[in-house]
């Protein structure tokens, strides 16, 4: 727990979350003094990254050149970005730095690999700079902690939405559909079984890049509503080897990143596919690159798989419930569509909402998460969830970092 006499001033937290999707900077800012039951979001901000910053971030997802210039410039690069958006909301609510206790800032994840010899998880945007610059405290590096005593160092957001969900009776899923997906399984209330939580596989990952590289002059940087993908057909052979992948069928604690469902990956599985297919029928290999396999049938393939994989792990915890639905895929009304219908079969029963059905706002439920990682490290909380990432003990997760 840190000495607070000096540096526990003003009433807020503020979140920052820099998700892989590469977007842009989301911030939260939080309560958690005031009496109401739950964390009270007071005010929000969005900032979105240019193509130039996005492209900076995406090209270090894998090796490559000259990477780790290219990866500390970013890493101040970012910080500077942080602290434009953090002045942007503090004007935004007519507060000032005095007025903040401290920014949990995830930061933007570059690399992930929580199951390589020596594993690594490396998020930038320089949290001492971000603190200089902005005359708050910063806590951050939320990740190290929990990956030194064995963990996966992800997911971290399942305990705050275990706080959340205190109350709540039933089994409840918060579903979270950013670049990766990730789940919580918040069992009900006197069940025998633990809070889990893992990433399903891509979220919105392969979706944006398919979409990107077929779509390389349009404005669009996302398949707006998953309407591109709507106008395919879904081609089943290739969804079913798209969910026999070793990520997809591997059993939690699991996490993965950009660095392993990236264009590369569906590459290799598209040539595996289409040299498995001519294996067997050399005659209509012609066929099946340029009618069976064409780009759109790709991306309706891909959101398929999306939200068959995330379904598939849902429905392997338990057959009912309710599932909650939060960030940036939720605004894919093909995606969303097509995951209610892979979870209602005919023996599961859920019933799925976006989070705004419980009055929290699901593009800012992440940022929310680092505020009460922030928090719980000031007053040391356990933050991390054995269970959830296979750490050897429990603990307060982050290191703090003075202006
Ligand atoms: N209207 C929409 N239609 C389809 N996809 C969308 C829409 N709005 C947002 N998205 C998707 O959400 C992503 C951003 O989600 P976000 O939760 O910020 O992810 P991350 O946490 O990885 O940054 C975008 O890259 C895009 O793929
Ligand atoms: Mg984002």
């Amino acid at each position: 727990m840190i000495n607070t006499d000096n540096v526990m001033q003003g009433k807020y937290y503020i979140g920052l979350m820099s998700g892989t999707s590469a977007d842009g900077i989301d911030l939260a800012l939080v309560d958690f003094t005031s009496n109401k039951p739950k964390p009270h979001l007071v005010a929000s901000f969005y900032q979105s990254y240019s193509s130039a910053v996005a492209k900076k971030i995406t090209s270090l997802y894998q090796p490559g050149n000259n990477e780790i210039d290219r990866a500390f410039h970013l890493d101040v690069e970012l910080a500077h970005l942080f602290a434009q958006a953090i002045n942007a909301l503090l004007s935004q609510e007519s507060l000032n730095s005095a007025d903040i206790i401290a920014i949990g800032s995830h930061g933007q994840t570059i690399r992930h690999r929580p199951c390589a010899n020596n594993p690594f998880t490396l998020q930038i945007g320089c949290c001492q700079t971000l603190a200089t610059l902005t005359e708050i405290r910063v806590v951050g590096q939320f990740r190290r902690k929990d990956m030194a005593l064995g963990g996966q160092g992800a997911p971290l957001v399942p305990i705050f939405h275990q706080q959340l969900f205190s109350q709540a009776a039933d089994t409840n899923f918060v579903v979270n559909i950013g670049g990766i997906a990730n789940i919580t399984f918040l069992p009900e209330q006197g069940s025998s079984k633990s809070v889990l939580g893992f990433d399903t596989g891509p979220g919105n990952a392969l979706l944006d890049d398919w979409f990107a590289k077929h779509h390389s002059s349009s404005h669009e940087k996302f398949d707006k509503n998953g309407t591109w993908a709507a106008k395919g057909r879904v081609n089943q052979a290739l969804l079913t080897q798209l969910l026999e992948d070793d990520y997809i069928k591997a059993v939690a604690p699991k996490s993965t990143g950009r660095e392993y469902f990236h264009l590369d990956w569906l590459e290799q599985q598209l040539a595996f596919f289409i040299e498995k297919t001519y294996s067997q029928c050399p005659e209509i290999i012609c066929e099946v690159s340029e009618t069976v396999l064409n780009a759109v049938d790709i991306q309706a393939t891909l959101l398929a798989f999306t939200a068959q994989s995330i379904s598939d792990a849902i429905i392997l915890l338990t057959l009912e419930g309710k599932v909650y639905l939060c960030g940036g895929g939720v605004h894919n009304s093909a995606l969303v569509d097509t995951l209610k219908t892979s979870l209602n079969t005919s023996d599961s029963d859920f019933e799925i909402n976006s989070m705004q059905a419980l009055n929290i706002d699901g593009d800012i439920l992440e940022a929310m998460a680092f505020a009460w990682l922030a928090y719980a490290f000031d007053h040391g909380l356990v933050s991390n969830m054995p269970a959830v990432t296979g750490a050897s003990t429990s603990c307060t997760l982050g290191s703090t970092y003075l202006p």
